[in-house]
């Protein structure tokens, strides 16, 4: 497509949505009510390993998978916004995947959750 007619700020608008279509994709992999407050499970996306917990209501996605030595975080026990690996007691933030108490000594990818319409979406 020829945008050389186009005004700068149809221009920019164009430019923002390729960015974002190219961005964002965000998959369902699973219901609200699969995973109730207080609990967590694990999903196959992508070929990826990705925990899902629930705190109060709020949702938030990492790897499942301890960089230690592959534990299943989310089975691992909560406190607050942080999980403990149940393997060897690894500690990470939830809210970023970050490693906050070793011995695992590298975080685990984390991933943007959207609740749309009674399902959860992670932005992959
Ligand atoms: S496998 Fe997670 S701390 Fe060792």
């Amino acid at each position: 497509m020829n945008n050389a007619r186009l005004g700068p700020r149809a221009q920019s608008f164009i430019n923002h949505q390729t960015a974002c279509s190219t961005m964002a994709n965000l998959i369902k992999i699973a219901g609200v009510k699969d995973v109730p407050p207080g609990q967590a499970a694990a999903f196959n996306v992508e070929g990826q390993r990705i925990a899902l917990f629930n705190i109060d209501g709020t949702f938030y996605a990492i790897g499942d998978t301890c960089t230690h030595r592959g534990g299943p975080l989310s089975e691992g026990s909560v406190a607050g916004t942080t999980v403990t690996c149940p393997w060897h007691g690894a500690d990470f933030d939830l809210k970023t995947g970050a490693v906050m108490r070793p011995p695992a000594r590298q975080g685990v990818p984390s991933y943007r959750v959207v609740i749309e319409g009674g399902d959860v979406q992670i932005e992959i």
